[in-house]
């Protein structure tokens, strides 16, 4: 009787428990709540509204969801929200603030969210469907609050919680498949949209449900992303792994996401010779068709049995290198965007002087604008810092220069990221510019600059002009440091909260108050560390110089708040003499 009843409650307590693990796995992460903004402020970076516009919706060919889906389709099992309610995007902290419907974005999506139409890219294609995908702007538009006013970034990093995001879509696949009523709903709404059968629907709803199925059980036994933090992402690696894991029907090649980086600013970015934290790519359209590609443009790697597809078929995409030329070519006319003291308070002239002065002593030596005039056009030089002088955290790098995979399926053996990278964005890249006709000039143009393909692989960090850097927190690769005065400090917060775009004008940054429905960023944990880059005292790693006093710290932060390319130290790279004029952005 007694162990009878031990055993009872033993089974309903695994049951409870079993039960408890099951709600936690399948609800929606834990979000804050949108940020309240009264009014929208934008500030003369070179772009006029238009360009703005067309820069936020124009499509590069990544596929989220159709645009009927992504209509019906609720947000998870515990909500009948739709996946586009502005209060989760606003929670996870996509720009909606100041965004309405217009001729380029007819469903008022997000900021960087876009649709255009297209038909699957394998042999034989198929019925082009009206997709929706993320461009560079998601990433790459950022926003600052300061006491309701929401200051538009553009070109700056986004605050958004990608990979959260990932996870609601999957939830909200599975759901609408297993929950009868949500199916009824989804099913109804896309058939009317779309005049399609609902068995058709239907079917097409449980080929998603499979792969979200996939992507589920990674996440149940050991997700395979660390981000925890809004406004961050591990790019490369996910590159890697779409290609290599997903778009080649091979989970063996997935390797762990432990290095996630803060989404990087873009002004003066066609200018610099070598670009990503580790200095790693060279070329843009290189650069950017793995970037589309990672953010999952479809491909025609293999055939749906996991077969390759024969050439040159297998390199057809989605990619479309058309828009991702003028993507890359508006860059070209932003520039940072000055303090705006009307709503961040006015700059210290006298202190931020001194600063100037600080700087150019001791920093300017790597994060000078270094002219390579010799360039066609002009290059600056970034400087390459190897990361046991840097000593930031080294796990971006040597996840890029240690992981490898196998890409037999294209012929190619066992191949490390850089190669792989190369292999796949030349051939994809290829096909388009075959497909288009492009002649041997424009090949050169559209690539960028006519420069080389390469990708490499340094065990190191790149130091970049940092005139803007004010508008673009947290700091370091790894966006491990809340505000500028911390950086230059000889001790920085151990942990802080993240996901609000609160700023903070005096130590600039993001604000560090605590707010409901924070995320904690802890350095303690893998690719996390704020090490490095010091300034201080004592001997220790990563040290680049001895520390400064409160009152240099305040001049240097001063000067990074006002610095404009008008008085930013410049130099010829080759003979170090300074220089002034267009070739300093001036
Ligand atoms: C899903 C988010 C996302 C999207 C979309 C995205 N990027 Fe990025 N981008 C990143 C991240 C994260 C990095 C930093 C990766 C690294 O260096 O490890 C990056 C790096 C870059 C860099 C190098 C910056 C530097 O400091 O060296 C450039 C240039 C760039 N992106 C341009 C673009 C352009 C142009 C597009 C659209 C065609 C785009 N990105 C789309 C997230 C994104
Ligand atoms: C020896 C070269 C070197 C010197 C000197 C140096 N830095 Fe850096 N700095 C770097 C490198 C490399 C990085 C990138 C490190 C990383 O992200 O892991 C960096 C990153 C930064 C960042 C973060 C940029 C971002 O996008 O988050 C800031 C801000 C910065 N440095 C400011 C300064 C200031 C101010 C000084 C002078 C007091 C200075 N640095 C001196 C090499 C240097």
């Amino acid at each position: 009787m007694r162990l009878g009843r031990i055993v009872g409650l033993l089974v309903l307590a695994a049951l409870v428990a079993g039960g408890w693990f099951l709600v936690s796995k399948l609800s929606n992460p834990q979000m804050p709540r949108p940020e309240k903004v009264t009014r929208v402020v934008s500030l003369d970076q070179g772009w006029s509204p238009e360009m703005s516009e067309r820069f936020h919706h124009t499509a590069q060919g990544t596929f989220l969801l159709p645009v009927a889906w992504l209509n019906h389709m609720e947000a998870g099992f515990f909500t009948s929200k739709k996946l586009t309610d502005p209060e989760l995007l606003g929670g996870l902290r996509y720009i909606t603030d100041g965004v309405k419907p217009g001729p380029l974005n007819p469903q008022g999506y997000p900021v960087g969210w876009a649709a255009a139409s297209w038909s699957s890219p394998q042999p034989g294609g198929g019925v082009p469907s009206n997709n929706v995908g993320f461009n560079c702007a998601t990433c790459h538009t950022g926003q600052l609050n300061y006491k309701g006013t929401a200051i538009r970034i553009e070109g700056g990093g986004s605050l958004s919680d990608a990979g959260a995001f990932q996870d609601m879509v999957g939830k909200a696949i599975l759901s609408t498949e297993l929950l009868p009523w949500k199916k009824k709903r989804f099913v109804d709404g896309v058939s009317k949209d779309l005049g399609l059968p609902p068995a058709t629907v239907e079917a097409q709803l449980h080929g998603a449900f499979l792969k979200a199925v996939e992507g589920t059980k990674q996440s149940f036994i050991k997700p395979l992303y660390s981000e925890a933090a809004f406004g961050r992402l591990d790019a490369l690696q996910r590159i890697a792994n779409t290609l290599f894991a997903d778009d080649l029907m091979q989970p063996s090649n997935n390797r762990p996401g432990d290095a996630p980086v803060k989404y990087p600013y873009l002004w003066d970015i066609g200018r610099l010779d070598w670009v990503q934290y580790n200095g790693s790519v060279r070329q843009p359209m290189m650069r950017n068709v793995g970037e589309a590609l990672g953010v999952k443009a479809q491909t025609a790697l293999v055939n749906l049995k996991g077969e390759a597809n024969p050439e040159p078929a297998r390199w057809n995409s989605s990619v479309m290198v058309d828009n991702l030329f003028w993507m890359e070519n508006s860059l070209h006319s932003l520039h940072a965007p000055a303090w705006p003291a009307d709503v961040l308070g006015p700059i210290d002239s006298g202190k931020a002087a001194r600063g100037r002065d600080l700087f150019a002593k001791n920093c300017a030596g790597c994060h000078g604008i270094h002219v390579n005039a010799a360039a066609e056009p002009v290059e600056w030089k970034v400087t390459m810092i190897p990361l046991e002088h840097i000593g930031t955290d080294p796990t971006a790098a040597e996840n890029f220069a240690h992981n490898t995979y196998d890409a037999s399926k294209l012929g190619a053996g066992t191949i490390d990221g850089a190669t792989g990278l190369k292999l796949v964005t030349d051939r994809v890249k290829g096909f388009q510019y075959d497909r288009l006709k492009l002649d041997p000039e424009a090949r050169k143009a559209w690539d960028g600059y006519g420069r080389e393909g390469a990708v490499r692989a340094p065990l190191a960090y790149k130091a970049r002009p940092l005139v803007g850097i004010w508008a673009s927190p947290p700091y370091l690769h790894n966006g491990s440091v809340p505000s500028l005065f911390d950086l230059l400090s000889p001790t920085r917060p151990a942990s802080f909260p993240v996901g609000a775009r609160e700023y903070d004008p005096v130590k600039v940054g993001y604000s560090t108050a605590k707010f409901d429905g924070a995320r904690t960023f802890k350095t303690a944990e893998k690719g996390n560390s704020n090490a490095g880059h010091w300034f201080a005292d004592d001997a220790r790693a990563g040290k680049l110089g001895p520390g400064f006093s409160e009152a240099d710290r305040w001049a240097l932060v001063e000067y990074l708040k006002s610095a404009t390319y008008a008085d930013y130290p410049c130099t010829d790279a080759q003979t170090k003499q300074p220089l002034n004029g267009p070739a300093c952005g001036r």
